[in-house]
């Protein structure tokens, strides 16, 4: 089986990215799969500290493998915006790939020495996982907001991505580049998109010459998708745009058949609602 390091090695070189997909139900998870078999492209799925603390922890990592060892496929599992160092150790141990140590909320130096902190305890646990840290602030909700959050618009600098890089040594970096977690009314709608700073992209991979992922994939004008991927984002999460589709799916099931009881009936509008908005951003990131 490749490995998630050899899978974003070459999706770098290609100049494309490798499409992660948050989950909290075999809805979504079903449809994640399902759009990245039908591309023949592989696939991160990710789920956050309240994401795992619904599903579990190793139930996940179960869901994972089985796909894994069923269809010999390249799926990876990621542990989103890990907050405690306990909980990254309990994602190492249950066979995640990637950890997500999210110091963002804290002060720069301080999210150095944590993060230095969970890359020591993880890779003590398995040194093959691949550690990601995140600087800037970006906001914390994949939900739908009435505003910005506040902070949120302030670029990483290259100079501070260096100096973070340099003193971690961490795997992956997430600067905030113009991106956002979570959508306003006005982008749902798609009146409004996200902007990212391309510019600003270039320089901080210039700087650090490592993996990059872009978070807040929701919502983003699909241009900018594809620049900031040709410019070093090698990673690309999403997550409310799903969670829209699923509650939408929930809901015409529900409407589609008012008597039925069985979960499995009606949860299959929600997987086609989910495995769509995959499928095309599958096709955008991967598009050469
Ligand atoms: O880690 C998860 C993501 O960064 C998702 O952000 O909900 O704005 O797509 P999003
Ligand atoms: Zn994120």
């Amino acid at each position: 089986m490749t490995s998630l390091r050899e899978v974003l090695n070459r999706a770098e070189a290609d100049k494309v990215a490798v499409g992660h997909f948050n989950f909290s139900d075999l809805a979504a998870f079903n449809a994640i799969v399902a759009a990245a078999r039908d591309k023949r492209l592989p696939v991160m799925v990710g789920l956050s500290e309240g994401e795992r603390e619904f599903t579990g922890v190793r139930q996940a990592a179960a869901l994972v493998k089985a796909v894994r060892d069923e269809y010999d496929y390249p799926i990876f599992l990621n542990a989103d915006h890990t907050h405690s160092i306990a909980n990254a150790e309990a994602a190492a141990k249950a066979g995640f790939d990637e950890i997500i140590f999210d110091g963002s909320a804290l002060p720069f130096e301080e999210n150095i020495a944590q993060t230095k902190k969970a890359i020591e305890a993880i890779k003590s646990i398995n040194p093959a996982i691949l550690v990601e840290a995140e600087i800037g602030w970006i906001g914390a909700s994949s939900a739908v907001l009435d505003k910005i959050p506040d902070g949120v618009g302030v670029l990483t600098t290259p100079d501070e991505a260096r100096q973070f890089v340099e003193a971690t040594l961490v795997d992956v970096l997430a600067p905030a580049v113009g991106n956002m977690h979570g959508m306003l009314a006005s982008m749902v709608h798609g009146n409004v998109r996200k902007r990212l700073n391309i510019e600003r992209i270039a320089e901080i991979k210039a700087a650090v010459r490592i993996f990059m992922t872009l978070h807040g994939g929701s919502g983003t004008n699909d241009d900018d998708f594809r620049k900031a991927i040709k410019s070093g984002m090698t990673i690309v999460h999403v997550n409310t745009e799903l969670r829209l589709a699923w509650r939408s799916g929930v809901e015409a099931g529900l409407a589609a058949a008012p008597n039925e009881v069985a979960p499995y009936k009606i949860l299959g509008a929600a997987v086609a609602a989910v495995k769509e908005v995959v499928s095309s951003r599958l096709e955008l990131f991967s598009s050469r």
